[in-house]
């Protein structure tokens, strides 16, 4: 919250929350501003009386209890960002009660211009300064990740302006306690996941997905990999040049393009398997769908 009170009141919560529920309900989002498609949600712009805001909605959660413990890590990973030397944008978090005991939440964040973001600077960008930001993301990646706290470290999951850098993409916060466990409750953020996969993805999947992003080679060969997902892979050796400065052994061309080509399957494949669930709950079961799912997206 900032001292001038929080970004989305109780009432415009509630709005937010019956127009996404429209959404949900039809499986059709025309009617809502997207700012931008993770591949876990969407990210809405949304009015509030002292402007619009960044919102995303988190999965469902069962009870109080496991919002508060969500809400705690995603302080403890804001807090340990900053102390990384990566600054978070401001972002809040906003609850309301929902039938059951169980908590419906938005992560709220102000607006970042969308000609600051990663991929737009990229698009843009020439000579000394493509070298500048890929450069800027690195050294921060390498200097915030280690086996306790992860970073995607993405050119979409950045605001670049100037010399300030802004990390937006805290929603699932990569932190491992003592024993090496995951802050993050599993089982909220995968009840996203057609529940026939979800024993498959949290045995096997996600403790191979996760480890990309708690090694520092790891996270710029994932930042690498995704300049094609960007259709920026004409950056690629400025990258590489930089990233060799950094890590060890130096990531090549032809190991950037081996993962890509595997996260991007895997990738396709879940997103694929997630509009067949949607189609599944909302036409055969007649449920709605609680989840705002992206379009199709060019890999
Ligand atoms: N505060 C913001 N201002 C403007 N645009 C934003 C903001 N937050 C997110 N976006 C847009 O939405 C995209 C997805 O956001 P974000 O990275 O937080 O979600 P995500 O990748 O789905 O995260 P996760 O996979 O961890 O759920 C961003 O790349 C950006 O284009
Ligand atoms: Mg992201």
């Amino acid at each position: 919250m900032t001292a001038a009170g929080p970004l989305i009141t109780a009432a415009e919560l509630a709005e937010l929350e019956a127009a996404v529920g429209r959404a949900f309900a039809g499986g059709d989002d025309r009617h809502l501003r997207v700012l931008g498609y993770g591949e876990i949600s969407s990210v809405l712009a949304w009015d509030t009386a002292r402007g619009p805001v960044a919102v995303k909605r988190l999965p469902p959660f069962p009870d109080r209890p496991r919002f508060d413990a969500y809400a705690a890590t995603v302080a403890d990973y804001l807090a340990a960002l900053a102390a990384g030397g990566v600054t978070p944008v401001t972002t809040e978090l906003a609850s309301a009660a929902a039938p059951g005991g169980a908590v419906v939440a938005y992560l709220v964040q102000p607006i970042l211009p969308a000609a600051t973001l990663g991929p737009r600077r990229l698009a843009v960008a020439g000579g000394d300064e493509v070298e500048h930001v890929l450069a800027a993301i690195v050294e921060r990646a390498v200097a915030v990740v280690d086996g306790r706290r992860g970073l995607d470290a993405q050119l979409s999951n950045w605001a670049i302006d100037g010399e300030r850098l802004v990390y937006l993409d805290v929603s699932t916060p990569m932190l491992r306690d003592d024993a090496g466990g995951e802050r993050l409750d599993g089982e909220v953020f995968l009840a996203s996941l057609p529940w026939a996969l979800r024993p498959v993805v949290s045995r096997f999947l996600l403790r191979d997905i996760l480890a990309t992003y708690y090694d520092p080679r790891g996270a710029v060969l994932d930042l690498l990999g995704n300049l094609h997902k960007e259709r920026l892979a004409r950056h690629l050796p400025v990258g590489l040049a930089v990233a060799a400065r950094h890590v060890r052994p130096a990531i090549t061309a032809a190991e950037v393009d081996r993962y890509y080509r595997a996260d991007a399957r895997s990738w396709a494949l879940l997103q694929r398997l997630r509009r067949l669930d949607r189609a599944w709950q909302l036409r055969v079961r007649r449920r709605p769908y609680p989840f705002l799912l992206p379009g199709p997206i060019a890999r």
